[in-house]
């Protein structure tokens, strides 16, 4: 049964046994017993008391109990429950003929502090044992069950600490079973009804249809952070959802932001939303390139949250045998010798796959891979459609490869004389320019967001207005005449990749922020913030 409906039904037993039931209101017509038997129930009310309270008192510590730090002293929660039985009473006593009983009070003392015991024993039976490990336990959060690059860097992040961490995701699919398959234990916990359509786009009213979904899991997530350290957000969701759910179980809440909080990107509602919601509820925000942490802090975010960790890549000792090469060209069927453009992530208008076909129609004789699939939206997936309608134009007929979402990419970005990014809005960070550049290909990216950061135009690739097919054609045409020059830079670029994207390092600076956020202070800090959040919100 779920925590609602359980919490919901004990208080209805307790006021149902207390209403229905104890006929001492002074008027037996309140009862719907027959009378005999309310005179019986009468000498009862002892026992009546005890019970009703006693589940009342177990009610109360259960929705509340995760409150730990405001409930700090137990007798606050019997000192309020025992004034109610107190007030009750009085008001009975008002009665004409009844008087105030203080067996009755005593009774239900007992039984409101009995209740309490017994919802702290349930809550402690729910709460899963420790480690016993040193290292902070982290519990990661995640929106998506899809394999996006956000993530894909989780991925990684969550199997260097798998001992360590556990991942609740708000939707099933491959990403539990690729976090399972590196050893870290996964769990899912659903979003329900409206709340999983939300997205980043979503007005006022998809937003408030969505509110029992989100409280409902939100009360799920405090009593599970409840055995953890650390919590960790790494979507927009996860944080909207965990942070309130972190800060009301007392534990440090750090923020992976992977996406820039920027018209395009989101709603206006959605960006102040998520910055509110930072600045209140995380200690630390990791934000994944310069210009996400200037768009958060533009949107009113608070810059002293924030440290800029770049995306880690594993780098692989060789790159792919020949052959494999030459088979993978062949079942796509791209033509021996083709010069050939790779592009990979997900499809989607704003990643701008458009925009390369577009370009193509300039550059005759070059193929093209579209390496990635539509993963989030119903938009994305009418994106889709278009683009392959785009692709059965004349002049582009039989040079557009589709190979959908792989989990094994390095042999696509293998196959490729150059790798195209093509955001028309900015890009947060942009791990398939990396991936390009540690390939040792030519990369052209869009010049905006992270993606003018990894590249230095003209020296580890080229940089184009983003949008823009015709500077795009003439980018491809510059490289596809002056090899030289393609390798060049394409040289340069794989050694930069290695020198500033290599996943140990960048593994090294996130769990420094991990350890830093789960240290005494910090948790004191995040737990004096559930004992007065108006206070610390101010
Ligand atoms: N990717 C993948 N399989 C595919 C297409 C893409 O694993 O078929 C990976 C790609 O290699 C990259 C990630 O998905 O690591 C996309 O991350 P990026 O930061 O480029 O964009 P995002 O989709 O996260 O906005
Ligand atoms: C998000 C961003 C992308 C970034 C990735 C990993 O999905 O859209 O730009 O590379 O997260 O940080």
């Amino acid at each position: 049964m779920k925590r609602i409906a359980r919490i919901t039904l004990l208080l209805l037993l307790a006021a149902g046994l207390w209403l229905a039931l104890k006929p001492t209101m002074g008027n037996r017509r309140f009862t719907f017993l027959p009378f005999r038997w309310s005179e019986y129930i009468d000498r009862m009310d002892f026992w009546l008391n005890l019970g009703a309270f006693g589940i009342l008192g177990m009610t109360v510590w259960l929705a509340f109990g995760t409150l730990e730090k405001a409930f700090r002293s137990v007798w606050l929660m019997t000192g309020f429950i025992t004034l109610l039985n107190i007030l009750l009473e009085l008001i009975q006593s008002s009665i004409p003929g009844r008087a105030m009983d203080m067996a009755d009070v005593w009774a239900g003392l007992f039984g409101c502090v009995g209740g309490i015991v017994a919802g702290l024993v349930l809550q402690l039976v729910g709460i899963r044992k420790k480690t016993g490990s040193k290292e902070p336990q982290v519990l990661f959060l995640d929106q998506t069950g899809r394999l996006g690059g956000a993530e894909l860097m989780l991925l990684d992040i969550a199997a260097a600490r798998a001992a360590d961490s556990e991942v609740i995701l708000f939707q099933d699919g491959e990403f539990r079973t690729a976090l399972e398959n590196v050893g870290v234990k996964t769990s899912v916990l659903e979003l329900g009804g409206e709340a999983s359509t939300v997205d980043k786009q979503a007005g006022l009213k998809r937003v408030l249809r969505s509110i029992p979904g989100i409280l409902e899991l939100m009360l799920q997530l405090v009593q599970a952070a409840r055995s953890f350290d650390v919590v960790y957000a790494n979507t927009a969701k996860a944080l909207i959802i965990g942070g309130p759910a972190a800060r009301l179980a007392g534990r440090p809440l750090i923020f992976h932001l992977h996406d820039i909080i920027a018209d395009g990107h989101f709603s206006v509602l959605n960006q102040q939303a998520l910055v509110h919601c930072a600045n209140l509820c995380a200690q630390s925000v990791i934000a994944n390139s310069e210009a996400t942490k200037a768009a958060f802090i533009a949107c009113g975010g608070r810059a002293e949250l924030c440290v800029v960790i770049p995306n880690g890549f594993h780098i692989p000792a060789e790159r792919s045998a020949k052959a494999k090469v030459d088979d993978l060209r062949g079942s796509l069927g791209i033509p021996a010798g083709a010069w050939t453009v790779l592009m990979a992530g997900r499809l989607a208008h704003w990643k701008g796959q458009h925009v390369l076909l577009e370009a193509l129609k300039a550059v005759p004789k070059a193929h093209a891979v579209l390496l990635g699939d539509a993963l989030f939206t119903d938009e994305d997936r009418q994106y889709a459609l278009q683009l392959h309608t785009q692709a059965d134009a004349p002049e582009l007929a039989g040079r557009i490869h589709f190979a959908g979402f792989q989990k094994e990419t390095m042999a696509y970005f293998d196959l490729a004389d150059v790798v195209v990014h093509a955001s028309v809005h900015a890009e947060p960070f942009g791990r398939v320019i990396v991936e390009g550049m540690l390939a040792g290909k030519p990369v052209i990216a869009s010049r905006a967001g992270g993606a003018a950061e990894i590249v230095q135009h003209e020296q580890t690739g080229l940089l184009v207005d983003p949008g823009s097919a015709i500077e795009l054609a003439d980018a491809l045409m510059r490289l596809l005449k002056d090899p030289i020059f393609a390798q060049g830079i394409a040289r340069q670029a794989q050694q930069t990749a290695q020198d500033t994207y290599a996943l140990n390092a960048v593994q090294e600076k996130i769990e420094s922020v991990i350890q830093q956020r789960a240290s005494r202070e910090s948790r004191e800090e995040s737990e004096t913030a559930a004992t007065h959040p108006i206070q610390q919100a101010a």
